[in-house]
């Protein structure tokens, strides 16, 4: 079972692929499953703006092709402006709020309330939140009747 220094080291490997040509600020995302898989994703940016996708997004739209949409127990995420090396900086990364809308399924699906460990693309910080905390009194799966 990985911990968060291991969600987020594989993250900051994630991040190394991001496509971001347009923002300069790569996000990489790593989702831990319950058997202990990880799964993860990086940002995917678009000459149209606005269909840009989120790391996390990516990664849960992976998580989901595989039919573990319900097996997710935690996501490391980091994210900072791309330098000659890949993602920098020591600025914990917060995930958007479309992002947590997405976590959310996840969590109301899977009937774990996960944590996300957010770091930096450089240093040691993280912090932690559950998706709860993240999105309080969020809308989900459960108001449509769909559980
Ligand atoms: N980004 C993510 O991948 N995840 C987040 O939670 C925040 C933002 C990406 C989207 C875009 O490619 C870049 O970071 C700048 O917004």
């Amino acid at each position: 079972m990985s911990t968060p220094e291991e969600l987020i080291a594989a993250a900051r490997q994630a991040a190394r692929n991001a496509y971001a040509p347009y923002s300069h600020f790569g996000v990489g995302a790593a989702v831990l499953l319950t058997d202990g898989t990880v799964v993860t994703g990086a940002n995917f940016e678009n000459a149209s703006y606005g269909l840009s996708l989120c790391a996390e997004t990516v990664a849960l739209a992976t998580v989901n092709a595989q039919g573990r949409l319900a097996d997710v127990a935690a996501i490391g995420v980091i994210g900072g402006p791309i330098g000659p090396l890949g993602p920098e900086g020591d600025q914990p990364v917060s995930p958007c709020g479309r992002c947590r809308q997405v976590m959310n399924e996840a969590a109301q699906v899977g009937g774990r309330d996960f944590p996300v460990h957010c770091g930096a693309a450089e240093g040691d910080a993280i912090a932690t939140w559950t998706v709860s905390e993240l999105l309080p009194g969020a809308f989900g799966p459960r108001d449509l009747g769909a559980l």
